[in-house]
Order: C-alpha cells, then structure tokens, then sequence
C-alpha cells in the first residue's frame, strides 16, 4: 500500500483478464487508484487503505463454488460508494441479499444492448442518448456464464439486456452501483463515462496529475533515503531514464547512475545514453565498459535461459562492483513499473508458468542486499512517459521502443559471436532507419532484426555468398502482453531488404517475421 496525500479508490481484484484497464479508466480521470487481490483485503486492510470508493472486479469463478473468492464483510459498512463488475456485481447481490444464477441460455459473450428502465440515475448521465442512431439503446461488452436473478432489497434496476435483465443496478440510498457488463473494455463505448460519473458521485476531486506526482515522488525520494547514497542502473531505456531523472532531481549528486555496456547494446547506444545523462543531465554516471566479462561469459552458450541467467548473474557482480566504488551505496533505483507490482489472483494456487525468466536482469536487489527507491511502481508505461515529458526527457527518447535487458543476446539466436553481433548492429541500424524515414517508428511498439543461426547461399555480382540470414521484426501492442505484428507494405519489405543486404556485408537473405503473440513472443528468445 503506498502512502499518498490524495483520495484512493480501491479496486478489489477477483481475477479478471482486464482488471488493469479498470485502473487506467480511472487514472485518465486523474484517480489515484490501487489493485489488491481479494484475498489480501481483509477488514484491517480496509480501515488502512480508507478508500473514497471501491470497485469490485470482474471474475472466473461463480459465486455458487466452494470457496468462491468473496469481498470482506466490512467492505459494505464502510459507508463509501461501491461500483460491482460482471462477478462483482455477481457477488455484491450475493453477500446483500440477491440471487445469483446459473442459466440455460442466459450466457453473453461479446457486444450487447442496454436498454433504460423507466428510472433515471446521474450514474448513467450521458448514457441513452436518444439521437445517436442506436434508439436509445447502448453497446456494451458481456463476458458472462453466470447472472443475476434477483436484486438484493434496496436495489433499483435502471437498464436491460436481452440475457441480463439486471445489466444495470444501483442502491442510491447506499451509493451501490453494479453493472453485468465491462465498462473497462473499449467495446463499452460510453464505459469511460459510467466511471466518470461513479467517481464524481464518489467525490474525487480529480488532482492526481502528473505534476502532482512529480513532487510526491520527490518528497517521498528524499524521505527515504536521506543521506544515502544511491546508485541507479541506467539502461538507456525510457523507465530506467526517467527514474534517474527524478531521483536527480530529488537527491542531486547523492545518486549515481550506472551504465553497465556488455556489449550487446545498438550502434551508437552508449555514446548516447552517456552523452546525454552525464553531459546534458550533468549527472554523475559510471559508464562500466564490460563487454570482455560479459561476452567471455557467454561463449558457447546458446540456451536462452542459460543466456538471461548469466548476464543476470555478471549484472549483478558489476553493480556490487561500482556500489562498493562510490562509497557504498545503501540504495538501488529500479524503473519498476506498476504491472510488474500487481500480484495476479492465482485461484489454483500454483505458480504460473515461467515462458521467459524476464526479470532476472531487474532482480538485482535481494541478492545484493541493497533496499530499493522505485519512484515508477504506480504507473503504468504511458505514465512514465508522461512525466518524463513532464521532467523535459526529449520526446524522441521518451518514444523509444523498449530494449530488453539481455540485449542483442536475445536477438542473435544460438550461440553469440562478435562478427555476429557486428552483422546485427549494423543491419538493426538500417532498418530502423528505414522506419524512421518512412515516419513509421510511432505507430510501432517495437521493431529490431535479429540474426538467423543459419548461412543460406546467395549471389552476387557474378559471385557465389554464403552468409548470414536476418529476420526482422515489428509489433504493435499496448503493453507487450499481446503483440500483433506490423503490416509493412510490400515495398517497403523489398526496399529495407534491398538496403541491409547492399549496406551490410554478411548478410545475403532477409525474413520478415509474420507472428502475433501469442503464439510467438517479442523476441527470438
Ligand atoms: P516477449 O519476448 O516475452 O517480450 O514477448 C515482451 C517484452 O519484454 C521484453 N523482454 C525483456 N526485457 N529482460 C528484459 O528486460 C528480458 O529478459 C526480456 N525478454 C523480453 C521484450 O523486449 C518486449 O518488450
């Protein structure tokens, strides 16, 4: 639980797909809001947090199951406007007194219509907009098995669905509100406005701005770490940046970035990032040039976990290297960022399974026993973004795609060689440039080639090559979780081809890769 000056709503979280979009509805409406897990809310919880509003997410489970996920009894005492979705809708007439039942043909799944009763509530003030050309009715998104049968008393039903006839619901006297449907998803058109009104008829004054959140950060920087030194390691990404940014600014010359190059970074990588922060920032940065250590370490290994555990292990030996150099450093800035916070309601209890160890790279700190300054945890990656902006980070570095950790390690499947990573760089170099004159690189999350673990043959001028086969690849996506990959024009393919194999030699063949994830991931590796 993170301490805040500003009014909290509390999102209760029974384990829905899309209970992160609940809470950025609610940050787009300046709302300081939080995720907790069901079973981490109890009644203590509750007094500690002292919410303004709750929400009640949506859900898997039935209310009719053993050991159905349910909301601590004292959350309706609480005397605070409450907002159920879908299964928490489900479960707030469960717990108050309405029936909840399992239908023969009473399913909805996708787009729906929501018709108004007779009774008006200012929770749907702007919904049923009569000259819309939906006579009066409203699209939203189902995802149901389950429905609710009966209204718990003192409840009011104010619209309907074909298989919902419960869609809409409120207790005015109690500020209670529930809805069958998801006003989170984009497929609600005018959900965004059901949570603006919940959150006016909550009180919320709306001031949880990025300026309002700069200053906090600042304010609670300095709290904790007082004399300390920290160090911070900068990757040359937009999470890491902005964190260092903003801790400079909180504490000056007591933070110290380090740049650690193991020689996977892109062409010209360091020279910016040290450019930028220790010239432009006048930040005290040491930038660690240990591509023999981490290049030696990786010879002959070409398994990806293998890979990501070995820079995992010599990040964490050069950070334990350069925190004892500056004096000791008691404290590690990290960029974690708010999905990597959220803990997932896992209903079977088991771990969830481990597709890439991701953040072995970023778990440094128990390891090292160093405590941890993360000024990012409560925003999401847009928001980083924007206060970057707000901290004047240049927007062509704030709209950076992402880089990973490992770095070209990842992008050079199988076994890792200089000449190889030589080849990568320099056709990733051309290829971006490609994106970039074609005013492409905004409407990507990410693009990068990766080198193939294979030769083919080829030729040129009137000779025989056998060499390097490139893949290249673009996604777009909101936050990485899901990626679909970009539709280049033809031309545009055979132009980037055409370029790489003429500008960089040791490359004779170009792929573009066509996967979405799932199934396929971002990376090769
Ligand atoms: P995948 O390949 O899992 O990638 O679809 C999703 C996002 O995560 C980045 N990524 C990593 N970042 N260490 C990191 O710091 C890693 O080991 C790692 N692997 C993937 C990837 O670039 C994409 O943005």
């Amino acid at each position: 639980m993170t301490q805040t000056s500003h009014d909290r709503l509390l999102i209760i979280d029974f384990g829905s797909q899309v209970t992160q979009l609940i809470a950025r509805r609610l940050r787009e409406l300046n709302v300081y809001c939080e995720i907790h897990p069901f079973n981490r809310v109890d009644d203590a919880f509750l007094t500690a947090f002292a919410p303004r509003a709750v929400i009640f997410s949506g859900g898997p489970a039935s209310v009719f199951t053993e050991g159905a996920p349910m909301p601590p009894a004292g959350v309706f005492d609480l005397g605070v406007p409450i907002l159920g979705i879908c299964y928490g809708q489900q479960v707030m007439m469960h717990c108050l007194g309405g029936k909840v039942e399992r239908g023969h043909g009473t399913a909805e799944f996708g787009r729906a219509y929501v018709t108004p009763t007779a009774t008006t509530h200012p929770i749907l003030s702007g919904w049923f907009d009569t000259d819309d050309g939906n006579g009066g009715r409203e699209q939203v998104w189902m995802s149901h098995g389950d429905h609710v049968s009966e209204i718990a008393p003192g409840f009011q039903v104010l619209g309907t669905s074909p298989n919902a006839p419960f869609a809409i619901t409120a207790n005015p006297e109690r500020h209670f509100y529930a809805v069958q449907f998801h006003p989170e998803v984009h497929h609600t058109p005018k959900g965004a406005k059901l949570y603006e009104n919940f959150v006016r008829l909550a009180g919320f004054k709306g001031d949880w701005t990025m300026g309002a959140y700069r200053e906090e950060a600042i304010r609670k920087i300095r709290e904790q770490v007082g004399d300390q030194k920290v160090i911070c390691g900068l990757s040359g990404g937009v999470d890491s940046s902005v964190a260092a940014v903003l801790i400079h600014e909180a504490i000056g010359d007591q933070l110290t970035c380090v740049f650690v190059d193991h020689g996977l970074l892109r062409l010209g990588e360091a020279e910016q990032v040290v450019t930028m922060f220790r010239d432009h920032y006048n930040m005290p940065l040491i930038h660690a040039d240990e591509s023999d250590l981490f290049l030696g370490a990786l010879e002959g290994i070409s398994d990806p976990e293998v890979k990501r555990k070995t820079i995992g292990r010599l990040f964490i030996e050069v950070f334990e290297k350069h925190a004892k150099s500056v004096g000791g450093a008691t404290f590690l800035a990290q960029g974690t960022l708010y999905p990597d916070v959220i803990e997932s309601v896992s209903f079977s209890g088991g771990p969830s399974v481990t597709i890439k160890s991701h953040h072995n790279v970023g778990g440094l700190p128990e390891k090292m026993g160093m405590k941890l300054v993360e000024p990012l945890r409560e925003l999401f990656k847009d928001e980083v973004r924007a206060l970057g902006r707000e901290l004047g980070l240049p927007d062509a570095f704030i709209g950076r795609h992402p880089f990973p950790g490992p770095g070209l390690a990842i992008r050079c499947p199988g076994e890792i060689t200089r000449e190889k990573l030589d080849i990568l760089r320099r056709a990733d170099a051309v290829y971006i440039d490609q994106i970039r004159k074609h005013g492409l690189y905004d409407e990507i999350w990410q693009a990068f080639a990766a080198i193939l673990p294979m030769r083919t043959v080829g030729v040129m001028g009137d000779g025989r090559t056998y060499d390097y086969a490139l893949a290249l690849r673009a996604v777009t996506s909101v936050d990485g979780m899901t990626a679909d990959y970009y539709p280049f024009t033809h031309d545009f393919l055979g132009e980037t081809a055409t370029r790489i194999i003429n500008e960089v030699q040791g490359v004779n063949r170009v792929f573009y890769d066509c996967t979405s994830k799932p199934p396929g991931t971002i990376e090769l590796e």
